[in-house]
C-alpha cells in the first residue's frame, strides 16, 4: 500500500484581489502533491476559504449584500483562478460549509466539556483586518497592530477562553524534541523568544460584537473566533466528525505550508488545540516568505498588486509557475520585478528549455525522418551527459526535502545546459554531412530524446503542461514516475517525435511590460464592472477614495481643535530596555518633560535626533509598549517608498511652542 501524505495551503480569506503573493503558497503546494505523487504516495492536498469574521460582515456591509452573497460570489472567483493555474487540490473547504460549521461546534464543545474552555470578561486591542486581540504592552506606536502596522480599537467583551497558557511549556518541550517542527528555524526563533518565553496569555476565542460565525453551541450570543474555525478546516477537510477512516488515514498533517505573519497562529495556538482535543500534532509548519513588488509591500491603494491572471494570459500558467518556484528563495522574501520576470523567461524558458526541445525535435525530423534512431556508436560526450542526466532526479529529491524548490529547479537547469552543451560538443550538422557519421549522429539524436524524456519528469511537478507537451512530442507512453528519471535507455528507438508549437517564445522586455500594464488595467477595470453588477450599494473605488480626502473622512475645525501639537525638544535617546525595534526618546517641551516610546529606530541614530526639535501630538493618550509608557506621539510623514521623514517647524521655535 503507498504511503500517505497530507498537505494543506492557508484557507484563504475570500478576496477579489489575490495576487501573485496569494498563488506563491498554493503554486508550492501544487508543485509538492505532484512530486510526491510520481513517487507513489497517496497525496491529499487541502485548500479552501475562511469566510467567517467581521471584516468579511464589514465587507458585505459595504457593498449592501448579505456576508452570504459576498463570499459566495468571491469564492468563484478564487476556485476559478485556481482552475487557471491547474492547483490539483483534493478539498476545497469552505469554512461556511454546513457540515464544517457543525463540526466546529463538536469540538469547541468537547474543549467546554474538557474544562479546557471558560468563561469570562475580555478588555484588549482588537485589529480587524488581522482578526486579532492584542495587549497594550504588544502594540506599536499610536495603538497599532504589531502584525500589520495599521490602527486597533479597544474592545471590551464577554467571551470565553482558551487555555492557552498551560501549553507554553509542553510547547517549547515539543519544539526542542521535535527540531524539524518548525521551518525555517528563524521562524521558530522568533515564536520561542517573541512569545513562548515571555509566557502565554489564554487566548479569547469567543465574539459577541457581530454575528457573522459558527454559533458558539451552548451560548447563541457568542460566535467562534475565526482563527480557532479556519484552523479546524485543516481536520473538517479530510473528515473530522464525519469519515473517522478518511481521517485516520490521513491526519496528522505532513506539512501545513503558510506565510510567515501567521506563522504564530500555525505554530503556537494550533498544536496546543490539538494537544487540548488529545489529537497528534502536524509533522511540519512551514512558514515561507513574502513576495514584494520592486522591494515593497503589494497593496490596492498602493497600485503596485501584480495579478495572476494577465501574466497566464500573455505568457501561459507555467512562466508564472516558474518564476515563483525559481526566482525566490521559499523560506525568504523575495522582490518582484517585471523585467526580472521577463529576463528569466527569455534565458531559462525560452534560450535553455525551448530550445533544446525545438532543436532536438527539429534535427530528429531533418536528419532522420523524425524516427527516434537508435544508439549504436558512442561519442566521447556521452558518458558526461549520462551521469548528469541520471544522477539529477537525486539531487532534486534532497532540495525538495526541504521544499527548496528555486535549489531543485537548479539543478533541472543544470542538466537542460549540459543537454545544450552536448549539442554544441557533438555538432550533428557537421555529423549529418558524412555517410560514415551516421551511428555516431544516431547516437547522439537519440541521446538528445532520451534526455528530453528525463527531463519532461524532472519539470513535471513544477511546469505540468509543458512537461505533458515535450512527453508528446516524443511521445512517450505508459504511467509516469519519478524512478524513471534515474534510468537512462527507457525511450523505445523507432518513435515518432513532433513538435507542434514554439514552446517558449523569447520576448522584448519593453513591449512586454507595456502590454502587461495593459493586460492589468484591462482587468481592474472588469472586475469593478463585475463587482457593480451584483453590489447594491455604490463602490468606491479606492483611487477615487484617496483624492477626495486622502482615504480618511472629512472633520471639521473643532475636530482638529481636539488635537494639541508641540514643539519638543529631544535631550536624549535610549534603546528600549526589552523591544529591540523601539527608542526612548525623552524630550522638552517648555517647562514639561516627557519621555516617548517610538520605533523610529531603524530611520534615524541616536546621535541624528539628539538636540534636534521635533513635533509631538502632545494630549493622545499615554499608552504603555512592553511596560514603558510613552506619552504623545512624534508627528511625521513617509513617502509612498516607505521613506520616513520626522515633521519640524519651518522657523526655529522655542520647545513648548503650540502648533495651531
Ligand atoms: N485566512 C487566513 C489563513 C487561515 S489558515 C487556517 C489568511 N488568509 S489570507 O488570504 O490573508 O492569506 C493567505 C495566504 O497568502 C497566507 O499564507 C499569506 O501569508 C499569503 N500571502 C498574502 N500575501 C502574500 C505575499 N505578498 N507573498 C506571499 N504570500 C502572501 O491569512
Amino acid at each position: 500500500m503507498s504511503k500517505k501524505y497530507y498537505l494543506t495551503t492557508p484557507i484563504y480569506y475570500p478576496s477579489d484581489n489575490l495576487h501573485i503573493g496569494h498563488t506563491y503558497c498554493t503554486v508550492a503546494a501544487d508543485c509538492i502533491k505532484r512530486y510526491k505523487e510520481l513517487q507513489g504516495y497517496d497525496v491529499f492536498f487541502t485548500t479552501g476559504s475562511d469566510e467567517h469574521g467581521q471584516k468579511i460582515e464589514e465587507k458585505a456591509n459595504e457593498l449592501g449584500v448579505s456576508p452570504k452573497e459576498y463570499v459566495d460570489k468571491i469564492v468563484d472567483s478564487i476556485k476559478a483562478l485556481w482552475k487557471e493555474l491547474d492547483i490539483d487540490y483534493d478539498a476545497f473547504i469552505r469554512s461556511t460549509d454546513p457540515q464544517h460549521e457543525k463540526n466546529v461546534q463538536e469540538l469547541f464543545q468537547k474543549l467546554y466539556d474538557k474544562g479546557e474552555i471558560y468563561k469570562d470578561e475580555y478588555e484588549g486591542y482588537y485589529c480587524t483586518p488581522c482578526e486579532s486581540f492584542w495587549t497594550e504592552a504588544q502594540l506599536l506606536e499610536g495603538h497599532n497592530c504589531p502584525d500589520c502596522g495599521r490602527e486597533t480599537h479597544l474592545q471590551k467583551e464577554e467571551s470565553y477562553f482558551f487555555k492557552l497558557s498551560k501549553y507554553g511549556d509542553k510547547l517549547l518541550k515539543y519544539y526542542e524534541d521535535h527540531p524539524e517542527f518548525i521551518e525555517p528555524d528563524s521562524r521558530k526563533h522568533e515564536m520561542v523568544n517573541n512569545f513562548l518565553k515571555e509566557g502565554l496569555d489564554d487566548l479569547s476565542v469567543t465574539r459577541s460584537s457581530f454575528d457573522w460565525g459558527v454559533k458558539v453551541p451552548f451560548d447563541d450570543k457568542h460566535v467562534v473566533y475565526v482563527w480557532i474555525d479556519a484552523l479546524s478546516c485543516y481536520l473538517t477537510a479530510i473528515g473530522y466528525g464525519t469519515d473517522e477512516e478518511q481521517f485516520n488515514k490521513y491526519w496528522p498533517a505532513d506539512v501545513h505550508l503558510v506565510g510567515k505573519e501567521i506563522i504564530r497562529f500555525h505554530t503556537i495556538i494550533w498544536p496546543a488545540l490539538l494537544m487540548a482535543l488529545d489529537l497528534p500534532l502536524p509533522e511540519k509548519i512551514f512558514g515561507h516568505g513574502w513576495i514584494l513588488f520592486d522591494n515593497d509591500k503589494m497593496s490596492k491603494s498602493k497600485g503596485n498588486v501584480v495579478y495572476p491572471e494577465p501574466i497566464i494570459k500573455l505568457y501561459g500558467v507555467d512562466a508564472l509557475k516558474y518564476f515563483l518556484l525559481r526566482e525566490f528563495s521559499f523560506g525568504s522574501d523575495g522582490s518582484f520585478n517585471k523585467e526580472k520576470f521577463m529576463n528569466r523567461l527569455n534565458s531559462d524558458l525560452a534560450n535553455d528549455l525551448g530550445n533544446l526541445v525545438s532543436r532536438s525535435i527539429a534535427m530528429i525530423e531533418k536528419y532522420n525522418d523524425g524516427y527516434v534512431p537508435e544508439a549504436t556508436e558512442k561519442t566521447e560526450f556521452d558518458e558526461d551527459l549520462i551521469n548528469v542526466a541520471v544522477s539529477t532526479a537525486q539531487k532534486v529529491d534532497i532540495a525538495m526535502e526541504h521544499f527548496q524548490f528555486s535549489v531543485a529547479l537548479e539543478e533541472i537547469w543544470k542538466f537542460v545546459r549540459r543537454c545544450n552543451k552536448y549539442i554544441d560538443e557533438t555538432t550533428p550538422w557537421i555529423l549529418a554531412k558524412d555517410e560514415a557519421n551516421k551511428a555516431k549522429l544516431d547516437t547522439v539524436l537519440y541521446n538528445l530524446a532520451e534526455s528530453l524524456r528525463i527531463i519532461s519528469i524532472l519539470v513535471n511537478p513544477f511546469i505540468v503542461k509543458t512537461s505533458k507537451v515535450i512527453r508528446k512530442s516524443i511521445r512517450v507512453k505508459g504511467e509516469i514516475n519519478w524512478e524513471d528519471a534515474s534510468k537512462w535507455g527507457l525511450l523505445e528507438a523507432g518513435t515518432k517525435v513532433k513538435l507542434k508549437n514554439v514552446l517558449f517564445p523569447r520576448l522584448k522586455v519593453d513591449e512586454e511590460i507595456e502590454k502587461l500594464n495593459a493586460e492589468t488595467e484591462e482587468l481592474v477595470k472588469k472586475r469593478n464592472a463585475e463587482k457593480a453588477k451584483w453590489a447594491k450599494k455604490p463602490i468606491v473605488v479606492e483611487e477615487e477614495k484617496k483624492e477626495e480626502t486622502s482615504g480618511k473622512e472629512e472633520i471639521t475645525i473643532d475636530d482638529f481643535d481636539k488635537l494639541e501639537i508641540k514643539v519638543a525638544l529631544v535631550e536624549s535617546v535610549e534603546d528600549h530596555p526589552k523591544a529591540d525595534r523601539l527608542y526612548l526618546l525623552n524630550l522638552k517641551l517648555g517647562d514639561e518633560k516627557r519621555t516617548i516610546v517610538s520605533n523610529i529606530k531603524d530611520v534615524y541614530t541616536k546621535e541624528e535626533l539628539t538636540g534636534r526639535k521635533i513635533l509631538v501630538l502632545t494630549n493622545l493618550k499615554p499608552a504603555k509598549f512592553r511596560g514603558i509608557e510613552s506619552k504623545g506621539m512624534l508627528l511625521g510623514a513617509e513617502d509612498k517608498d516607505g521613506n520616513f521623514s520626522l515633521a519640524t517647524v519651518y522657523e526655529d521655535l522655542p520647545d513648548g511652542s503650540v502648533i495651531s
